[in-house]
């Protein structure tokens, strides 16, 4: 079968329609009725019972003894107004719905909330914290722990050691386009404009809410402007919109203001990483161990996998990797982008960098002394592994060979002048998916899946994936999405969804081109709707994992500490590339992503009140095209068969891993200065 599509750096199908506003998003839906307006109010202490909530404005005014009864969820962040507890501050307690948003705004800001029980906030996470515990497993499913061999016993004979603690702070994802919902009931039928990654999981869980069979909930998101995991599943904009427009009868658009964002849509727990690792003379890993500590809600359990990426990026034979959650009065922490592998990987390459130095040994010569043959955690063969090769690649091309190793030796003025290098894996995650494809009788191809493309370009690779297995061209192939009505499908999440819905989008084209007999052949309508489950389920076992290798070059001013990062270069092992004017733009953001965690992004998670203190994008700081002067990703060639029928691995996530510890190496070779705990702010270097 000809590929020509596949490779090929089309642009996004959607470009024009978004830059010259005929895109919709989800508030901004057009209905035959005017709709109706909500706004939430927010609890205002950490911790307590709600008793009253009243309103002199003519308004609605939900709150928990009016709000309607919610079937039940494992996600208990979407028991919206179900009860009196306030759990953090920024839950939602109340909201009121009015005819135009600024009224609504107007009378939200009035309500008065009457509470009881009120009590300081517990939200400081610490090794200590007494409600510490290990979950039964970790996000995604991975193992809480994992010991191999005895890594006590070989720390104590290690002939160099490293044994450091790192810290990461909370995170926000702050997408471009906040949450927003619009919802409408008709005839029992309810249809949501939703701003979310997974319309197939929202439709299920609003049907489950509600009490409505899921054939008679439709979410539609069509345009979505960003993700980054904070659209993920249902939040509780979604939940209190259909609420709304069920109370009132109205078409209700509710549309979050993005100071909610920081309470309500999850965010990146804090970690703290306890890393040690033994060396033998020559630097080969004689054990290798990760503890993490992370926090969760007082209502739902989140427990990020931070130490996962560590049981599979070296060989060492003794290793033992932990999990342990504090449960605080906090908003519930949920995905972000490369949820566990961002912040895990941040503390064992930085631990791996100061063992170089311990040892004298080339950073990058280290890591690959200690390359496993087979995946440390399950003993499989990897599909493919490219970290070698990403190091070598990435080495010539950044100029490694003429590196001077000792910190703090080079400056030009006032700046010091340093580079550092860091691995980083993702694993490959894919997910059964359906899909149709459909012929008319004039020839035009229509194919469809429930997937959400939040900018990644997914539309336009699914066209192209489409265009391959029909043997088109893919201006040929018309791509639906976003609408959960099509084929059911996974979230955009995980980096899997590229790979989960090509593999349906593939069988259900080639299914087609058997049914007719040939595209060019056909002369009638003809459908085929194709789900992957066997596939999927049916792969060998083997490791699946996307890795890279980060580099980094940084100034930083002797007076005032200053860090810039002067040029960043990512190289990645990711597979078969579908688009790469897509996938460098994937790469390059999440670098980008990871630049902001190295030097920037960090909630202050408010002692005395709860909450949130920085809650804007003016107080909490991700960087700006000033802070990005030079950052470059390629990728090394990786033939992998066994991956999917496409052949490619996740992307959207790896370009985030391993960045902020290359930015970390960086800042300590330039000034003979290791920051542990991100970010790397002035104060800390100086
Ligand atoms: Mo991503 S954090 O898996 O949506």
């Amino acid at each position: 079968m000809s590929t020509t599509s596949i490779g090929q750096p089309i642009q996004r199908t959607e470009s024009t329609s978004k830059v010259t506003g005929a895109a919709r998003y989800a508030a901004e839906q057009h209905n035959k009725t005017a709709p109706a307006y909500c706004c939430y109010v927010p609890a205002t202490i950490p911790t307590g019972r709600v008793v009253d909530v009243q309103t002199e404005d003519s308004v609605t005014l939900l709150w928990h003894s009016n709000a309607e009864k919610l079937g039940e969820l494992e996600d208990t962040e979407l028991a919206v107004l179900q009860s009196d507890r306030v759990s953090y501050r920024g839950q939602i307690v109340a909201a009121v719905i009015a005819d135009s948003f600024e009224t609504a705004r107007d009378a939200a800001a009035r309500v008065r909330v009457s509470y009881a029980d009120e009590a300081k906030p517990d939200n400081e996470l610490s090794a200590e914290h007494p409600s510490l515990f290990a979950p039964e497993s970790v996000n995604a499913g991975f193992p809480t722990d994992v010991t191999v061999g005895d890594p006590g016993s070989a720390l104590e004979s290690a002939v160099h050691a490293v044994d450091r603690w790192y810290s990461t702070p909370p995170m926000h994802n702050s997408p471009m386009e906040p949450h927003a919902t619009t919802a409408q009931w008709s005839d029992g039928v309810l249809t949501v404009w939703d701003s979310t990654q997974a319309p197939s999981g929202v439709q299920d869980d609003l049907a489950t809410l509600f009490g409505v069979d899921p054939s008679n909930v439709r979410v539609v998101a069509e345009n979505v402007g960003g993700g980054f995991g904070a659209k993920g599943s249902t939040r509780p904009n979604a939940v209190l919109a259909v609420m709304a427009a069920r109370a009132t009868g109205r078409t209700v658009k509710l549309a979050l203001p993005r100071q909610a964002l920081f309470d309500l849509v999850g965010y990146r727990t804090p970690t703290l990483s306890h890393v040690q690792l033994g060396a033998d003379a020559d630097g080969t890993l004689t054990a290798l161990a990760h503890d993490t500590f992370q926090q969760t809600s007082q209502i739902f359990e989140f427990c990020e996998q931070t130490a996962e990426s560590s049981r599979h990026i070296y060989a060492a034979p003794n290793r033992r990797t932990t999990h342990r959650l504090a449960v605080l009065d906090v908003p519930t922490p949920r995905w972000m982008r490369a949820p566990g592998e961002a912040p895990g990987m941040f503390a064992v390459e930085t631990a791996i960098d100061e063992l170089s130095y311990t040892i004298g040994i080339d950073p990058i010569e280290l890591r690959i002394r200690n390359e496993p043959d087979v995946d440390p955690a399950s003993g499989n063969l990897f599909s493919s592994r490219s970290v070698v090769e990403c190091l070598r690649e990435g080495a010539e091309r950044f100029g490694w060979a003429d590196r001077d190793p000792r910190p703090g030796h080079r400056r030009e003025g006032r700046k010091l002048i340093g580079s550092g290098v860091a691995t980083a894996s993702y694993p490959v995650l894919i997910s059964p998916s359906s899909a149709s494809a459909r012929i008319e009788a004039d020839g035009s191809i229509t194919v469809s899946v429930a997937a959400s493309d939040i900018g990644t370009g997914a539309r336009t690779v699914l066209r192209q994936i489409a265009a391959d297995a029909l043997a088109v061209s893919a201006d040929r192939v018309e791509l639906k999405l976003g609408d959960s009505a099509l084929p059911t499908a996974p979230g955009a999440g995980g980096s899997s969804g590229t790979s989960s819905w090509g593999w349906a989008v593939t069988k259900a084209c080639r299914q087609l081109v058997d049914k007719v007999g040939g595209i060019d052949a056909a002369i009638g309508p003809a459908e085929v709707t194709a789900e992957t489950s066997e596939e999927i389920d049916g792969q060998k076992d083997l490791a699946r994992m996307a890795f890279g290798a980060q580099f980094a070059e940084v100034e930083v001013d002797v007076d005032t500490g200053e860090v810039r990062v002067r040029r960043m270069l990512g190289v990645f092992g990711i597979g078969r590339v579908m688009n790469p004017r897509l996938a460098r733009s994937q790469l390059i953001g999440g670098m980008t992503f990871g630049l902001g965690m190295a030097l920037m992004g960090a909630g202050n998670t408010d002692l005395e009140f709860g909450g949130f203190s920085n809650h804007d994008l003016a107080e909490y700081h991700v960087p700006v095209c000033a802070d990005v002067t030079d950052v470059e990703a390629m990728w090394v060639e990786e033939e992998d068969d066994e991956l999917s029928p496409m052949g490619g691995k996740g992307i959207g996530e790896i370009g985030t891993v391993g960045s902020p510890a290359a930015i970390g190496n960086a800042v300590y070779h330039a000034t003979g200065v290791r920051v542990r705990d991100l970010p790397i702010t002035l104060d800390k270097v100086l």
